[in-house]
C-alpha cells in the first residue's frame, strides 16, 4: 500500500498587488474562491489531512472555513516559502508523503499532482515544473549536463544564462514526510530578498544523496498563480474554456464560448443550445433540446427536455418541465415549479409557486405562493397579492381557470376549476367552479360631458 498523503497548502502572503482588503486566496474564479479551488483538487487525493498556513488577515480566513476540518498554523511573520512551510510541519505524519500547493494557483489539474506523487519514494522528493512562454518572475529549473535538476534558481538570484531558461518552478513538491523534517531545517536565508526559500531544498536533497525528479504539467495555465486582477481574469477565461471546450465535445452547442460562464457544476445535455452572456451557476441540469437565449442566468434548476428560455431570463431555485416557454424578460424566483408546456412571458415574476401544466402566464404579472392548476390562463398585469405587511397567504387556483387582465387576487383565495375573472377585479372572497367575478363597478357613460375649465387667477 502506498503511504498516505498529507497535504499543506502555503496561503500566508498578503497579496499586496491585488489591492483589495479581502485576502487574495478568497477571491473568487467562477465563483468559489482560489484556495477552495485548491482544497478541491487536494480532496481528489484522498489524502489524510489538509493544512493550511496563513498569516496576512488568518481571521478571515480562518472564518471563512469555520465548518471545516482543516488544520490552520499562523506564520506570524512571512519570512518565505520553507519558513511557511516549516509551521506545518507539527501537523504532518512521520510515516506519510507530503505535497505543497499554493493558495493561489487554483488551476492545477489533479493527474499532474498523482503524477508528481507517484515519483517519490523514502529517498525521492519530486518537483513540478512547466515550460513557459514568459518565464519572468518565476524560478528556473537548472539542470546538469545529463538532464537532471541541480537546483532552483529564484529569478532575482539567477544570472544571464539562468534566466533564459524557460522550465520553471510551480512550486508544487512532494516529499516524504521524514525526509522534509531533516532537510527543512538546513535552509538558510541568504539570497537577494533574504527569505527562506523553500526551493532550496532541492541541493539539500541532493547532497542527502536522495534523487529529485521532476514532472511536467500537461498545461502551461497549470502553474499560473494569481497576483492581480488581470490575472485573476485571465486565470477565469481560460477555466471557462476549459469548461465550455469540455461541454461542446459532448454536443453542446455553445455560440460563442468566449461569452459563457459556469460557476458550479452543471449537466447539460447533447442538442443543448446556449447563447451568448449565459451564466449557469450552482447546480444546473438541461435536458436535450433545451434552448437558451443570450443573457440569461440559470441557478441551482433544472431544465427538461424540449423547453425554450427566451433571452434576458433569470432562473434560480426551480424546476422547469418539458416544452415550457420562459422569457423573454422573466424572473422566476426560488420554489417555481413549471408542469410541462407551461408558458411564462415577458416581465413576469414568480415565486414559490407551481404553474400547471400548459397553463399560461403570458405578461407582466406577479405570481407568488400559488398553486395554478393545468391550462390556466393568467391576463396580463395579473398580481397575486400574497403579503399583507407581515404574513404570507397562497393563491390557489384551479385547472382551466381565466383571470382578466389587470386583477388583483388577494391571499387566501381560492379561485375553482373552470372559473373566470373579469378584467381589472380586486378578488377577494373565493370564487367557485365555474363561476363568474366580477368586481368593477358598471361602465357609466354621460353624455356631453364637459371638462373642467382653466379658472382666471
Ligand atoms: C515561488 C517559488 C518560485 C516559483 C513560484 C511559482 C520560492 C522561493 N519560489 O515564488 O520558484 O516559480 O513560487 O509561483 O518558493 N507564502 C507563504 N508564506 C511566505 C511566503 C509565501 O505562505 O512567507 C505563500 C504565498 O501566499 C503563496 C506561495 O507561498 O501562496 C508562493 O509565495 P510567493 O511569494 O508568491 O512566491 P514566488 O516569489 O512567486
Ligand atoms: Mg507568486
Amino acid at each position: 500500500m502506498s503511504p498516505k498523503l498529507n497535504v499543506v497548502i502555503l496561503a500566508a502572503g498578503k497579496g499586496s498587488r491585488m489591492f483589495s482588503e479581502k485576502p487574495k486566496v478568497l477571491h473568487e474564479l467562477a465563483g468559489c474562491s482560489l484556495v477552495e479551488h485548491v482544497i478541491a483538487t487536494a480532496k481528489n487525493l484522498n489524502p489524510e489531512n489538509i493544512t493550511l498556513v496563513v498569516g496576512h488577515q488568518a481571521d478571515e480566513l480562518k472564518s471563512h472555513f469555520a465548518d471545516e476540518e482543516y488544520n490552520f498554523v499562523l506564520q506570524k511573520e512571512q519570512k518565505g516559502t520553507a519558513h511557511a512551510l516549516q509551521q506545518a510541519l507539527p501537523f504532518l505524519n512521520e510515516e506519510a508523503n507530503a505535497i505543497v500547493l499554493y493558495g493561489d494557483v487554483p488551476l492545477t489539474k489533479t493527474s499532474s499532482l498523482e503524477q508528481l506523487i507517484s515519483l517519490i519514494n523514502d529517498s525521492t522528493m519530486a518537483v513540478l515544473t512547466s515550460d513557459v512562454k514568459e518565464p519572468e518572475g518565476l524560478g528556473r529549473i537548472i539542470r546538469n549536463a545529463e538532464g537532471d535538476i541541480e537546483c532552483i534558481v529564484e529569478e532575482k538570484d539567477a544570472d544571464q544564462n539562468q534566466k533564459i531558461v524557460r522550465e520553471i518552478n510551480t512550486g508544487i513538491m512532494a516529499f516524504p514526510v521524514k525526509k522534509l523534517k531533516q532537510w527543512l531545517p538546513k535552509i538558510k536565508n541568504n539570497n537577494a530578498q533574504n527569505e527562506f526559500y523553500l526551493t532550496d531544498i532541492v541541493s539539500l536533497a541532493l547532497e542527502d544523496k536522495c534523487q529529485v525528479k521532476t514532472s511536467f504539467c500537461t498545461e502551461e495555465y497549470e502553474a499560473y498563480g494569481v497576483n492581480n486582477m488581470l490575472q485573476l481574469a485571465m486565470l477565469e477565461r481560460i477555466y471557462q474554456n476549459e469548461r465550455a471546450s469540455q461541454l461542446m465535445l459532448k454536443g453542446v452547442k455553445i455560440c460563442d464560448p468566449s461569452r459563457f460562464d459556469v460557476r458550479g457544476d452543471v449537466d447539460i445535455s447533447s442538442d443543448v443550445e446556449i447563447d451568448i452572456n449565459v451564466i449557469l451557476e450552482g447546480k444546473v441540469k438541461i435536458e436535450k433540446n433545451v434552448k437558451i437565449g443570450a443573457n440569461c442566468i440559470l441557478k441551482n434548476c433544472t431544465i427538461l427536455q424540449g423547453s425554450h428560455i427566451f433571452p434576458n431570463t433569470i432562473i434560480e431555485d426551480a424546476y422547469i418541465g418539458e416544452s415550457c416557454n420562459i422569457g423573454p424578460f422573466a424572473r422566476i424566483r426560488p420554489g417555481t415549479e413549471l408542469k410541462d408546456r407551461a408558458k411564462i412571458g415577458n416581465f413576469v415574476e414568480t415565486k414559490k409557486s407551481i404553474i400547471g401544466q400548459g397553463s399560461k402566464v403570458n405578461h407582466l404579472s406577479y405570481v407568488g405562493d400559488s398553486e395554478l392548476g393545468e391550462d390556466v390562463n393568467i391576463g396580463a398585469g395579473t398580481i397575486t397579492c400574497n403579503y399583507d405587511g407581515v404574513n404570507k397567504f397562497k393563491t390557489t387556483i384551479g385547472n382551466d381557470v381565466f383571470i382578466g387582465s389587470n386583477s388583483a387576487l388577494v391571499a387566501p383565495v381560492v379561485i375553482g376549476n373552470g372559473a373566470t375573472v373579469g378584467a381589472g377585479s380586486t378578488i377577494t372572497k373565493d370564487v367557485k367552479a365555474n363561476q363568474l367575478a366580477l368586481t368593477r363597478t358598471k361602465q357609466n357613460n354621460i353624455n356631453g360631458w364637459k371638462r373642467p375649465s382653466k379658472k382666471e387667477t
